[in-house]
């Protein structure tokens, strides 16, 4: 089954979202396979965000990352890396629409709520950096 990697970002975790974000995921109907809540290291962060180190905004970019908590999650369903970006909304919230989250929470581009693996690979690669295979359920093995 497909699985993607979110993450709510620092402003997310300090505006107390993470409730409401689990819940919109569950309500969908995709299942949480994964998560913790912690602080990103510098290394990690180059590496998570390693596509954009060329960007004039990278160095902005690691350091907000790594200002505060996160709440990284691995999730799993049918579509769920598509489904979850169209949930998230646009990257710049400005451009977000309501009933997404980053259209009902966001206000800026850096700070936008959370983060969504864009591809395939991009899920794997993420969700490679954040956990370890051991610390993510397989509900296809459940009951
Ligand atoms: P995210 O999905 O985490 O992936 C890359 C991030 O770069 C993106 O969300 C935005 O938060 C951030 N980003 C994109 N454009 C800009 C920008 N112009 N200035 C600051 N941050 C940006």
């Amino acid at each position: 089954m497909e699985k993607t990697f979110l993450m709510v970002k620092p402003d997310g975790v300090q505006r107390n979202l993470i409730g409401d974000i689990v819940s919109r995921f569950e309500a969908k109907g995709f299942k949480l396979a994964g998560a913790k809540l912690m602080t990103i290291s510098t290394e990690l962060a180059e590496k998570h965000y390693a596509e954009h180190k060329e960007r004039p905004f990278f160095g902005e970019l690691v350091e907000f990352i790594t200002s505060g908590p996160v709440f990284a999650m691995a999730w799993e369903g049918e579509n769920v890396i598509a489904t979850a970006r169209e949930m998230m909304g646009k990257t710049n919230p400005t451009e977000a629409l309501p009933g997404t989250i980053r259209g009902d929470y966001g206000m800026t581009v850096g700070k936008n709520i959370i983060h969504g693996s864009d591809s395939a690979e991009s899920a794997e690669r993420e969700l490679a950096l954040f956990f370890k295979a051991e610390e993510l359920i397989d509900y296809m093995k459940q009951d």
